[in-house]
């Protein structure tokens, strides 16, 4: 999906996503010391608010205009606020060794465009800090629920760690993962996603 149609997504004023962090987002970077933090393909902020919230200097990019404006707003309500900066992340400079927390969280771009972003994201990472890859992995299709449905944009563990092996970080987790998914009618069932935690 382009720009414009992610501008189409985000433009109700209802939430796509969720109000609060995605839970490996918590989880991992709940015990961080606070410090620079880049979220690219940050959407509506969901995890860049929460992290506000924790005392961290926010930058959100993302080419959806219109969910970066949720995501000043969200900060705004919440009484902290965020960066962002409206760019497409195939030519993103996010810059080299800047930031102490670098997220790359539910991007979905396949093969030909996912591997430079996240080799950049991982090159962004400032000594003793950490990136963070989460997205919806290929195991899904057959194992899990929800997420995009079309194998080629689907991530795996192997392809993200080779994205990132040229900058050289330290891999601290690298898993597929299971998320507890509520559906609107109070069922349960079972997202898996790949994480991979990887230290500078
Ligand atoms: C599934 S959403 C995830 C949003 C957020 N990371 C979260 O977890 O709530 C994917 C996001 O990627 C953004 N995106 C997709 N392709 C992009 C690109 N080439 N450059 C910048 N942002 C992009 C979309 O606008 C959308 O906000």
């Amino acid at each position: 999906m382009d720009a414009a149609g992610w501008d189409e997504r985000y433009a109700g004023t209802d939430l796509v996503w969720s109000a609060g962090p995605n839970v490996f987002i918590e989880e991992i970077c709940a015990g961080l010391e606070p410090g620079s933090a880049l979220d690219l393909a940050a959407g509506e902020g969901r995890n860049a608010v929460w992290l506000a919230e924790r005392g961290w200097d926010v930058t959100a990019v993302d080419f959806s205009s219109v969910g970066l404006d949720k995501a000043r707003r969200m900060a705004q309500e919440r009484g902290v606020s965020i960066r962002t900066e409206v760019a497409d992340l195939t030519g993103f400079d996010p810059g080299v060794a800047g930031h102490s927390l670098v997220l790359v969280v539910y991007l979905h771009l396949g093969a030909r465009e996912l591997p430079a972003i996240l080799e950049r994201a991982a090159r962004a990472v400032a000594p003793g800090g950490r990136l963070v890859v989460v997205g919806h992995d290929v195991e899904n299709l057959d194992r899990g629920t929800g997420g995009p449905q079309v194998p080629e944009v689907l991530t795996t563990v192997p392809g993200v760690l080779e994205a990132i092996e040229p900058a050289g970080l330290t891999v601290e987790r690298a898993e597929v993962a299971e998320r507890r998914v509520t559906a609107v009618d109070g069922s349960q069932a079972t997202a898996l996603d790949t994480v991979v935690v990887a230290r500078a």
